[in-house]
């Protein structure tokens, strides 16, 4: 009778390892959507909805940057909005865990989102909300968040040539992190100063 018990025991414990183990592997971090950022982060929310990024989806749209389009051999007339070509630099995490597939069942995920930059949220946004100012960046990011101003390739995801808008089309499209990083924030929000330490 005694063994049972504990042999019982044993198997728990070891269904449960099983099942800590099973989740480990596939805790890989998914894309949320911008929504469920913007409750905690009001003032980036509302810069990033009027920027660029925000509604770079709505660019791929029949009649809009016409004069850009043309210059780069598209056809200006032509509606790109579902064109996956375009889709995947223009949205969020697409084709990815969690991330954007059409505008009506992933409406969060148009344009180039919070995640686009910060990284795919699920698990450092779970960090957020418990630890709040506490958190350490190295435990953020080993959930999955990014730094495009530490170093992380970030935006060379996108602004590369395989863009129809690089530099041999014109120079502007030249990508200069740093330039860009310091002149150019309003093409997602105003970056503002952090409460906590998170060094
Ligand atoms: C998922 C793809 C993607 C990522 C990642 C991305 N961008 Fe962009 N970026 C775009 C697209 C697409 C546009 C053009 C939007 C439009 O015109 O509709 C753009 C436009 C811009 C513009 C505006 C260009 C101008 O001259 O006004 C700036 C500045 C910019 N991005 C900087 C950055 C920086 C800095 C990062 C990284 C911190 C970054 N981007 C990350 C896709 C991306
Ligand atoms: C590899 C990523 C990538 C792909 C693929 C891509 N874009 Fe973009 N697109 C960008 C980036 C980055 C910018 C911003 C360039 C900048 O301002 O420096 C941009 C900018 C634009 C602009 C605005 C240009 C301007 O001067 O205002 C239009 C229009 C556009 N893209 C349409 C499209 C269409 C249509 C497709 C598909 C045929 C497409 N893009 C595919 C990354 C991409
Ligand atoms: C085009 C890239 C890009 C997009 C899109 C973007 N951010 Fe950022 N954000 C940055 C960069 C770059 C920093 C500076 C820190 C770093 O390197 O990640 C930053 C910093 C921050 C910070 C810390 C500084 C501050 O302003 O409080 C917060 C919070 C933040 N972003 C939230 C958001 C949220 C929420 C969204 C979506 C609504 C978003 N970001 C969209 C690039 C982006
Ligand atoms: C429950 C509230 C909450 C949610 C939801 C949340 N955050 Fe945060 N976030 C915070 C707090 C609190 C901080 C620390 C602010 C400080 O130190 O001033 C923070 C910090 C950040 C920073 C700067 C951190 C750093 O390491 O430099 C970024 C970037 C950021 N959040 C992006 C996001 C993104 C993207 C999402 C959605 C995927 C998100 N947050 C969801 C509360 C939240």
């Amino acid at each position: 009778m005694k063994l049972t018990m504990i042999m019982k025991a044993v198997w728990i414990a070891a269904l449960g390892l099983g099942v800590l183990a099973a989740g480990a592997v596939s805790a890989e971090p998914r894309y949320v959507g911008a929504k469920d950022c913007g409750g905690c982060h009001k003032a980036e929310m509302q810069d990033w909805q009027r920027s660029v990024h925000g509604k770079a989806i709505e660019t791929l749209a029949a009649g809009k940057k016409s004069g850009p389009k043309h210059k780069a051999g598209l056809d200006p007339d032509k509606d790109y909005s579902s064109d996956e070509k375009c889709l995947k630099c223009h949205t969020t995490g697409f084709k990815q865990k969690g991330g954007f597939v059409d505008r009506n069942s992933t409406p969060d995920l148009a344009g180039v989102g919070c995640e686009a930059c910060h990284g795919p949220g699920s698990d450092y946004r779970a960090i957020h909300k418990s630890k709040m100012l506490d958190f350490k960046r190295t435990e953020t990011r080993a959930a999955g968040a990014t730094y495009a101003s530490k170093g992380d390739k970030v935006c060379e995801n996108c602004h590369n040539t395989d863009s129809p808008f690089k530099p041999s089309v014109d120079p502007k499209y030249a990508f200069d992190l740093k330039e860009r990083l310091k002149t150019k924030t309003e093409s997602f929000h105003q970056i503002n100063p952090l409460d906590g330490n998170h060094d």
